[in-house]
């Protein structure tokens, strides 16, 4: 049997969504094919292992149980769990992972940094790999590179706290000569709504930087959409082979998404668990929240949606299960790409088992085989170059001690 490694938690402001995506993703997964083997990283950085991680009822009162869990670390030079304490007489004990499951939403998980272990580790995993994950991360460097492949983005501006910090009158003139009111201001590299706001006039603009401003150094404003429809699609798959799902619109009656909203709908943090639409076990997630499947919007527009799914997708060199989100400005009738989400929240399930094209447990099936493949292609490359520079070095210098090179 597969052991897989679900990864959740993490140090960052989604780590409560990233449990329930972890703890619902081990509740759908096949046991039959799969040993679950979680691994929770606290908000404090620790990371800890055991079945017991499982239980979403134990993150209510997490300090208490802490000493009681093993702390166990995925290590960057083997596929291997590190395990403190857990051999005979307290010794460290290794575990092998076949497959990792990033289920990590936001800094610290989605943006290419626990990518880059799993890639040192050797481990294949589930999400996209270094690079479209950090682009992914980053409004600013992601509009750029949409912008650049002919993809509409909103029009936007963006800077630098410390250039706000120096020059507040230049970079307000910058933002106003490009953009007309009402603006949308946020962090760059942030998630969940977190430290947005919508402004719309100067005076609500120079607060709306401060609080952007205090979240992350790189601060991105935009045109906000009064007359806005949001529509979400999935895409799935890696290099050439990519599937997209149908359309969905979240249904909101505030100006945007909160974090509660998004996250946890019905259940408002207090009672999670149970059972929810579509056959599927355990936590709410993203899918509680109220939403119309398929979008209602004109086919034409569907059909723009899912192209540009597939573009993006492509570009961005994503892998495993993504989600798109688009804003449609209704007042033009033109459909923007707002931002993908490579490690969406309930890994988007619920666009795929929409009249049964895939169960949940059939995308952690799709979503493994495709890192599994990915792996493989990984090791049809050459690694092996055989430079000789030290050798050669060496000699010339005499064994003396190798001095400047040259650079690159
Ligand atoms: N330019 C905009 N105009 C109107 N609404 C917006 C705009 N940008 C964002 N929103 C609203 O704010 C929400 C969060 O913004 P988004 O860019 O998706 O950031 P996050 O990464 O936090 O999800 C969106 O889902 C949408 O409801
Ligand atoms: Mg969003």
């Amino acid at each position: 049997m597969k052991r897989v490694g679900i990864i959740f938690g993490g140090v960052t402001c989604e780590h409560d969504v990233s449990v329930v995506t972890g703890v619902q993703l081990a509740e759908n997964i096949d046991k039959n094919k799969y040993e679950v083997f979680p691994i929770y990283i606290h908000t404090d950085g620790e990371w800890y292992v055991g079945k017991e991680l499982l239980d979403i009822g134990i993150y209510k009162m997490f300090d208490e149980k802490k000493a009681s869990l093993k702390k166990g670390v995925i290590l960057p030079n083997k596929p291997e769990v590190m395990i403190e304490g857990s051999g005979l007489l307290g010794r460290t004990t290794y575990v092998t992972l076949d497959v990792a499951i990033p289920c990590m939403h936001g800094m610290n998980g989605e943006d290419g940094t626990l990518q880059g272990l799993l890639e040192l580790s050797g481990i294949p995993y589930t999400s996209s790999g270094v690079l479209g994950a950090s682009i992914g991360m980053d409004k600013i460097i992601m509009k750029n590179i949409f912008e650049a492949n002919g993809l509409p983005v909103l029009p936007y501006v963006y800077f630098l706290r410390d250039e706000w910090k120096e020059n507040q009158d230049n970079i307000i003139s910058k933002i106003e000569n490009k953009l007309e009111y009402p603006l949308f201001v946020k962090p760059s590299n942030l998630g969940s709504s977190i430290g947005i706001s919508k402004a719309k006039d100067r005076d609500e603009l120079m607060t709306a930087i401060e609080i952007a401003a205090s979240y992350d150094e790189r601060i991105i404003v935009e045109k906000a959409v009064e007359d806005i429809i949001e529509v979400n699609c999935s895409g799935l798959g890696r290099a050439n082979d990519i599937r997209v799902s149908v359309c969905e619109r979240p249904i909101s009656w505030h100006e945007f998404l909160t974090f509660e909203e998004k996250y946890l709908g019905d259940a408002k943090g207090g009672k999670i668990g149970g059972k929810t639409s579509g056959g599927v076990k355990g936590s709410k997630g993203m899918e509680s929240m109220g939403r119309k499947v398929p979008a209602d919007i004109p086919d034409e527009q569907t059909a723009l949606i899912k192209d540009y799914t597939k573009k993006a997708f492509k570009i961005l060199n994503a892998k495993g299960v993504v989600r798109i989100d688009f804003i449609i400005d209704n007042a033009e009738g033109k459909v923007y790409i707002n931002e993908i989400n490579t490690i969406p929240g309930s890994m988007a399930f619920y666009l795929w088992n929409f009249k049964g094209e895939l169960s949940y447990m059939e995308l952690i099936d799709k979503i493994i085989e495709i890192a599994e493949k990915e792996h493989e292609e990984k090791l049809k490359n050459n690694y092996t170059y055989n430079s000789n520079v030290i050798n050669a070095n060496a000699e010339a210098l005499g064994g003396a001690k190798i001095g400047k090179l040259g650079g690159n």
